[in-house]
């Protein structure tokens, strides 16, 4: 069912994906898995390519995971952060990236914090954008990473159960992986305070619930969302203990369900909130498995998108 192309020139989120550009992004990443696991982790296939890191927001494991994918595949980098830049003078987004893209960059890798960014600039500069996150909205490479990494664990994911726990009203990896697993014909579930999920969810097609014990028993896989604090001018919930009291995973919980439950989370984890260290540090869950797959699907982007141009 896979071509040998992408339907699109940008991966701005997976809501613009069809399932067929998911899987050949699969497929992709398997060979580049392949070769970033050889002494020599470096391919020659992005010579001559340039690409700007645009990051207005803070991230860790996203930019060095782009920026490692971009130089295995002999591309060469420009990194940006909004603290250190002329963002700070009251330059507008369109101007800055304008001005990058004088110096002669193909693709752009972005991070920003309005909702809708990745999509902005797509609509008005010529070169390849890979949206690296777009406030509470999409963040595409996270969620391909998180499904790839779970059909490493479960086989095909048509009519398995994946449960997405935490705030989901502020995490754009909770949207990416809905939009990115119910392509791939997953059952989808979120679970966390009522608060904290969004009215109407339902309609995109996903169940409900409010117990982690029932929804844990349910599922095959968990993935644990942060609560996302930095998004939130009000109280959402009364405090962190009385969160973590009652919508933290412990291995209790896990206990309970009876069965064997992969355990993911995109991070940044915070250790006794969403998840007790001894589930993060389990045999049962792939957080580090998720970061080594996040260089091989981004590799697998850059790749794909480099031969639209
Ligand atoms: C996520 C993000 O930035 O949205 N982190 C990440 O990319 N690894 C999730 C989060 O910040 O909680």
């Amino acid at each position: 069912m896979t071509g040998s192309q992408l339907s699109t020139k940008h991966v701005l989120g997976i809501k613009y994906l069809t399932e067929a550009d998911i899987r050949l992004i699969f497929e992709t990443a398997e060979n580049f898995k392949e070769v970033i696991n050889r002494p020599i982790k470096k391919v020659p296939s992005l010579r001559d390519v340039t690409v700007a890191n645009l990051f207005f927001e803070n991230s860790t494991r996203t930019r060095l995971s782009f920026e490692l994918a971009e130089k295995r595949l002999s591309a060469d980098v420009v990194n940006f952060s909004a603290s250190s830049s002329s963002v700070k003078k009251g330059e507008t987004l369109l101007d800055t990236v304008n001005n990058i893209l004088s110096m002669k960059v193909d693709m752009v890798v972005m991070r920003h914090p309005a909702p809708g960014a990745a999509y902005f600039l797509s609509q008005h500069i010529d070169a390849n954008i890979i949206n690296a996150g777009d406030g509470t909205h999409e963040h595409p490479t996270q969620a391909l990473l998180d499904a790839y990494s779970m059909q490493e664990q479960i086989g095909d994911l048509a009519g398995k159960k994946i449960a997405i726990f935490g705030d989901i009203l502020h995490s754009r990896v909770a949207l990416s992986n809905i939009f990115c697993l119910q392509k791939l014909g997953a059952k989808v579930r979120v679970c966390g305070p009522p608060t904290l999920i969004p009215k109407h969810i339902e309609k995109l097609g996903v169940s409900v619930s409010y117990s982690v014990e029932e929804t844990m028993a349910w599922c095959d896989v968990a993935n644990l969302l942060r609560i996302q604090l930095e998004r939130q001018d009000i109280k959402f919930f009364p405090s962190i203990r009385e969160y973590a009291q009652y919508f933290g995973i412990n291995q209790d919980i896990i206990n309970k369900s009876g069965k064997k439950v992969v355990i993911m989370h995109p991070g940044p984890i915070n250790r006794g909130v969403e998840i007790s260290s001894e589930v993060a540090d389990s045999s049962d869950s792939i957080i580090l498995q998720q970061v080594e797959n996040g260089v091989a699907i981004r590799m697998a982007i850059l790749y794909l998108l480099a031969a639209k141009r």
